[in-house]
Formats: structure tokens, sequence, C-alpha cells
């Protein structure tokens, strides 16, 4: 898990799949942060993202840095404690002047049953499940 937060924290920018009724909705994301042995990204409430993600947590993320890429599909799972909302932002400073940990809007899930594959064009695929 350790391998898939660098490689996604070093890409700097992944895309998040997910599902809205019949049709694939993607867009940049970047947060990413291990918590509790946990790897979580962060959203609004307010968002089309979060009310996909409400509705259907089945997602997929991509990122590409390198000549490699990487593909984390899994179960994204609210998080709700305040704990875990401070480490993201901790982690995110420039986060801190729009979310606070207390306010209505600041959402973080962490996946469950992910499988990440690292690809390129060189290697075989590897696979990390976490
Ligand atoms: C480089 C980059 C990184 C971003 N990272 C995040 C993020 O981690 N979380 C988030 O909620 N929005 C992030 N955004 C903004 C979302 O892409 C944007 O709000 C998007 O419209 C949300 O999807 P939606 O319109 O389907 O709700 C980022 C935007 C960019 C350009």
């Amino acid at each position: 898990m350790e391998k898939v937060e660098k490689f996604l924290k070093e890409a700097g920018t992944y895309y998040l799949a997910t599902i809205d009724g019949d049709q694939a909705r993607v867009r940049p994301f970047g947060t990413v942060n291990i918590f509790d042995g946990k790897l979580y990204i962060q959203t609004g409430k307010s968002k089309a993202v979060s009310k996909q993600i409400h509705a259907n947590p089945k997602v997929e993320i991509c990122a590409f840095k390198d000549g490699e890429w990487l593909r984390v599909a899994g179960i994204l799972v609210e998080d709700d404690r305040r704990e875990a909302k401070q480490s993201m932002l901790d982690a995110y400073p420039s986060l801190q002047g729009m979310y606070s940990a207390d306010d209505d809007n600041t959402e973080v899930f962490y996946f469950k049953d992910a499988t990440a594959t690292f690809s390129s064009f060189t290697k075989a695929p590897e696979e990390v499940k976490f």
C-alpha cells in the first residue's frame, strides 16, 4: 500500500472514475493519505463525485508516471472520524483554506478490497491487494 501511495503522490494527479447510473464519469484528483493502515482519498459532500460514490462505491483510479501506470480498483468506504479527516488535511495544508475537519462538507474515504496494478509496456504487470 505504501508503494501505491508513493506512486500516486509522485504522479501528483490521478483520475478517479465513478459510475453515474449507466454513465462513466472521470475527473482529476490528487489527495492520497495512509491513515490507520488504510489508503484514503478526500472530497467534498457537495460534489457530484461524492453523490456518485455514495450511490455506487465501486470506483477505479488511474495515474501515469515515468512510463508506468497504476490502476486501483476497489470499494470506497466513508470514514466520518474527525482524526481521519484531520490526518488528510495535515498532509495537504493547501486544502485547509477550503476544508476543515469540522465542516459539514469534508469527507474522506478509504479503499476496501482494493486491487492495485502497476503496468508498463516493458514489464509484466504487478498486482498488490490491500
Ligand atoms: C490536479 C487536480 C487535483 C484535484 N484533486 C481533488 C481531490 O483530491 N479531491 C476533490 O474533491 N477534488 C479534486 N480536484 C477537483 C475535482 O477534479 C473537481 O472538483 C471535479 O469537478 C469533481 O468531480 P465532479 O464534477 O464529478 O463532482 C482536483 C482537481 C485538479 C485539477
